[in-house]
């Protein structure tokens, strides 16, 4: 195999199987990754990611209250018998062309929420020996002029192999809530890094850098001898961080300062700035939302 083959990337892991308790109650029933962002859920998002990247493989891990992806990504003959007898072609569109030609999907159940490192490591078996993507929904990254977050990362990944992680600048007080990253002293000030430690939601004091991991990883196939032997950490779950920390000891793991902005839609907060960026944005709302923000900050003067 070539150096250029072994680095492509097809095929992606979307960890699906959280509790999203930080969501409640609107997670009680349904999958946090379905939360739709103006009118398309978390999920759709992920997966146009991966898709424009060239990913054609998806893998949902998933759990026995996340039907609704799973349905998402299947076609609705129902549905569609009703628009087409409607005339309603151009929603028909919307819902037929949620998956291009050519990108399949599989699904494997995380049988209890045991972390991420594990529901990574329930698709070892459909994953085999190559590299893969590894997206997680509730991070929603907005890409810049130079494409998406994975775009970005694919295209790094292509000269620097090994595993890569996209990182972030945060305040040293949030580091209690990432994985942050120890770049080698040589690699500190640049876009792409190396690593030479990483380490789980360390306290501000602790944290070896303020580079934090965002949801969007590309690994080695490797870290599943590593996952495997992973012990439960940080919060009772066996933690990817861990196991990439142990990676790196014996292959390169490098780091991407993308570019562009990432939202935490696992919380409220997020979510809702994440919304109003969208629909800011949005063809269909952007103009009447823009005049009502614009009255609504008046009026609160
Ligand atoms: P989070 O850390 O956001 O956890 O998981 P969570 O359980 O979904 O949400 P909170 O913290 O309780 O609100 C990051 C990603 O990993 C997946 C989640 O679905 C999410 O996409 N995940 C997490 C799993 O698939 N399985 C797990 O056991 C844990």
């Amino acid at each position: 195999m070539s150096t250029t083959q072994t680095r492509q990337v097809t095929k992606a892991i979307f960890p699906v199987a959280g509790l999203g308790t930080r969501f409640l109650p609107a997670t009680k029933a349904n999958p946090k990754e379905m939360l739709p962002i103006v009118d398309k859920p978390l999920i759709q998002y992920a997966v146009e990611e991966a898709i424009a990247a060239g990913i054609t493989e998806l893998i949902f891990v998933t759990s026995s209250s996340k039907r609704a992806i799973e349905d998402h990504f299947d076609s609705n003959f129902e549905l569609e018998s009703n628009l087409i007898e409607r005339g309603k072609l151009d929603l028909l569109e919307i819902v037929r062309d949620i998956l291009p030609a050519g990108v399949s999907c599989a699904y494997i159940r995380q049988q209890s929420p045991r972390g991420l490192g594990h529901a990574v490591l329930c698709a070892r078996q459909l994953i085999g020996d190559e590299p893969f993507a590894v997206l997680l929904a509730d991070d929603l990254i907005d890409g810049a002029d130079g494409g998406s977050c994975l775009q970005q990362m694919v295209a790094a990944y292509a000269m620097c192999g090994g595993s890569l992680l996209a990182v972030q600048s945060i305040a040293r007080s949030e580091s209690a809530k990432y994985g942050i990253i120890a770049p080698t002293p040589a690699s500190a000030q640049q876009t792409l890094l190396s690593l030479s430690g990483i380490v789980e939601k360390p306290q501000p004091a602790a944290a070896p850098s303020t580079l934090a991991v965002v949801g969007r990883y590309i690994l080695a196939p490797r870290i599943f001898d590593f996952l495997a032997a992973t012990a439960v950490g940080s919060g009772g779950e066996i933690q990817l961080t861990d196991a990439i920390a142990a990676l790196l000891q014996r292959e390169p793991v490098h780091a991407l300062r993308f570019t562009g902005k990432r939202y935490d839609c696992g919380s409220k907060l997020g979510y809702l700035q994440a919304t109003l960026v969208y629909a800011m944005k949005h063809p269909e709302v952007a103009d009447d939302f823009r005049e009502y923000l614009q009255e609504f900050v008046a009026c609160q003067k």
